[in-house]
């Protein structure tokens, strides 16, 4: 093992969750519906009237009950830093409320006393795939402009309450998600392919003010929290050295780099104006919104999984599988399971792109595997030799450390899914992505124990050396 480390001091290692793949506890604590309870397929499948009782998320991995031994075992992995995400139909069950749910705000703050027991720095995602049933039904969800005041009341709530104890948030999760799923991301209950571009757009639109007016209320309320945007990330490589595939590669680079521009810049950045011209939409912006759009972070946060290619050849330009807004196969990756191309090198790309555009420090906040598990029994105790993973996110931290070599500032990362987790494009219990296996199964059965898988001990290895142990 090498002794030295390109990982700074002070590296925040850890793990992720969002609050409706982990918490469960389906309709306790005063909490009302979100979006996901009516997901039982997760974006793969229709989504019913009703919460139906195959929907996984309903009882999720109980982490609402369980949470001490979770974030113990994280502590015991040597967690720097824990993500998770608040379910706003806890805080504000319908979401148009004026007055919070107490008892919502008393579970959070149960979870804070637990990270804080063990030195765990929170990274606290507010809006994460979860948003109020309600709004959805009631106003069609991010497409209302009073969605704005209602992610506001909520915001200022949660800087509030924990402004002192929670120095890192994100505001909305992969916002540019948004146009590819609709009602997952953005509450939008009109089915996807009745949408105008339009619609989608000024739902953007609106999302990406209600973000920009959290970090100035963060300013005023919590002036010591470091405010993220996060952006789903998916480096593209032309498919064919022709300059008209780089061109589809630019064009695809753009409509998911205008979030990140607008959230480190401030203003819309000129060829997105010129996507709204060319489809003929004219958004609503106010003058309060312009100036609303010059908060901008303090950090840009991004989940990576894989990359895709990009081709302007229309026989080419079949759409493989991948995380929400997918791509063209590229040819020299392998896939998982899922059909999610690999490519730890694609980290280090992506790094190296955001930090030379954007200039602000970087966290990497989702990253990890999805792969069926099995337990076997070493020494009677029940594990996972799950080397397929270690080999993965060995890999993909290898490339971080070369980023950073490269100059890269990078505050920290944290694993998906760091104990196994309901999907949340499948919804399935069987796409797991933990070092920690969860005895929880598609059908629902199963005891809901918890038991170290090998990667375990591999990551609380690379924790303890700051990532000198890591295989290069
Ligand atoms: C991201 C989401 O898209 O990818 C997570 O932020 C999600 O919520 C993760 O779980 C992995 O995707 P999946 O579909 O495998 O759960």
């Amino acid at each position: 093992m090498s002794t030295t480390t390109p990982f700074p001091q002070g590296f925040l290692w850890g793990g992720a969750t969002a609050a409706n793949q982990v918490e469960g506890a389906y309709g306790q604590g005063g909490k009302g519906l979100s979006v996901q309870d009516v997901m039982p397929r997760g974006i793969v499948g229709p989504r019913t009237a009703e919460p139906t009782a195959d929907n996984l998320k309903l009882e999720a991995i109980d982490f609402y009950h369980r949470y001490a031994e979770d974030i113990a075992l994280f502590a015991k992995m040597g967690f720097g830093v824990y993500r998770f995400s608040i379910a706003w139909s806890r805080i504000f069950p319908k979401g148009d409320e004026a007055e919070p749910n107490e008892e919502g705000l008393a579970f959070y703050d149960r979870v804070l006393d637990e990270l804080e027991k063990h030195g765990i720095e929170p990274l606290v995602t507010i809006s994460h795939y979860e948003t109020p049933l309600h709004l959805a039904e009631t106003y069609d969800g991010w497409t209302d402009r009073r969605l704005i005041g209602f992610y506001e009341n909520y915001a200022r709530t949660l800087f509030e309450r924990y402004g002192s104890r929670v120095k890192y948030w994100l505001t909305f999760n992969e916002i540019n998600s948004l146009l590819h799923a609709p009602f997952m991301s953005g509450g939008i209950n009109t089915p996807k392919e009745q949408l105008s571009d339009a619609q989608l757009y000024q739902a953007m639109h609106h999302e990406l003010v209600a973000s920009a007016r959290a970090t100035r209320i963060a300013r005023e309320v919590a002036p010591n929290a470091q405010i993220g945007c996060m952006v789903l990330s998916m480096p593209v490589y032309p498919l064919t050295p022709s300059p008209a595939d780089a061109l589809a590669v630019m064009d695809f680079d753009h409509s998911n780099l205008v979030y990140g521009d607008v959230h480190t810049r401030g203003a819309y950045p000129g060829y997105f104006l010129r996507t709204l011209r060319e489809k003929g939409i004219e958004l609503e912006i106010t003058d309060q919104d312009r100036e609303d759009l010059t908060n901008t972070v303090d950090f840009v946060s991004f989940s990576y999984y894989m990359s895709v290619a990009q081709t302007a050849d229309p026989a080419k330009k079949v759409t493989g599988e991948g995380n929400i807004m997918g791509g063209v196969p590229n040819p020299t990756l392998e896939a998982s399971e899922w059909g999610w191309q690999i490519d730890p090198v694609g980290l280090r790309l992506v790094l190296n792109q955001f930090w030379d555009r954007w200039q602000k420090p970087l966290f990497i906040v989702e990253n990890g595997l999805g792969a069926r598990d099995e337990l076997v029994e070493v020494d009677g105790v029940p594990t996972v030799i799950d080397d397929y993973r270690i080999a993965y996110l060995n890999d993909h931290l290898v490339q971080v450390g070369e980023a950073i070599t490269d100059g890269v500032n990078v505050l920290g990362y944290t694993s998906w899914g760091c104990i196994d987790i309901v999907s949340a494009s499948t919804a399935q219990l069987s796409k797991r992505y933990g070092f920690i296996y969860v005895d929880r199964n598609d059908d629902g059965s199963g005891t809901l124990e918890r038991f170290e898988k090998k990667s375990f001990g591999w990551y609380a290895e690379v924790i303890r050396t700051n990532g000198a142990s890591l295989t290069r």
